[in-house]
């Protein structure tokens, strides 16, 4: 799968109505090994990452008049829904969105760039001042985060780049954020080869990240 459509298919995620569907992995469960054995990717994408779609799916089941819109308007929009669905689709709509970019960030692949170019390469320095520090404030965040979550770059209101841990699914879209790179922390994503060492986990993905895939963010 190329760059593109990885890219493209984190974006058709977002532009997905309901009944929402499981994306495809796009390439072999061991292509990210050995920073993510396959055992996990198979088990992370066909069961974690396939349940939120089906919990997703089965709230907005009762809700008709939500069904309209896109998955990346109903987290952007968090705030109108009925308090009733509101948890449901912060969980589950969250963890839909957000594992749907974090497959194409770990795509391994001879298109795949091994630092960030153009404007996100320009962002991270005027922001971080290299890239090292921006990885090194992912690697902080992810090890910070207390319990599961997700460590962040995202593009602000104001067009700054942020790292920020977010708990649980919670999607920086809901804060009206753009996610630009996503690494997933719960246990479910690193404990069978990383048991309790979080950041060696963190280590090893972040130096497998697709910055073509994260450059293509700044692009939505
Ligand atoms: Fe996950």
């Amino acid at each position: 799968m190329s760059v593109r459509s990885l890219f493209a298919r984190a974006d058709e995620v977002l532009s997905q109505r309901f009944p929402f569907v499981l994306p495809v992995l796009g390439y072999a469960a061991t292509a990210v090994e050995p920073a993510v054995d396959a055992q996990t990717m198979t088990i992370h994408h066909d069961r974690h990452h396939a349940t939120y779609v089906t919990n997703l799916n089965k709230a907005l089941e009762s809700q008709p008049e939500l069904q309209a819109y896109t998955l990346g308007e109903l987290l952007m929009g968090m705030r109108k829904w009925p308090a009733a669905v509101q948890t449901a689709i912060r969980n589950n709509g969250g963890g839909h969105a957000n594992h749907a970019l974090y497959w194409g960030l770990l795509a391994p692949g001879s298109s795949t760039s091994a630092a960030p170019s153009g404007q996100l390469a320009e962002m991270i320095t005027r922001d971080f001042g290299t890239v090292d520090a921006c990885k090194a404030a992912l690697k902080a965040a992810g090890v910070g985060q207390f319990g599961s979550g997700w460590a962040w770059l995202v593009k602000t209101a104001t067009s700054r780049l942020v790292v920020r841990g977010l708990p649980n699914q919670d999607s920086p879209l809901l804060e009206g954020e753009l996610p630009i790179v996503g690494l997933d922390v719960w246990e479910h994503a690193y404990y069978l080869t990383y048991q309790n060492r979080r950041a060696d986990y963190l280590d090893a993905v972040l130096a497998r990240i697709n910055w073509d895939v994260a450059s293509a963010q700044l692009k939505r």
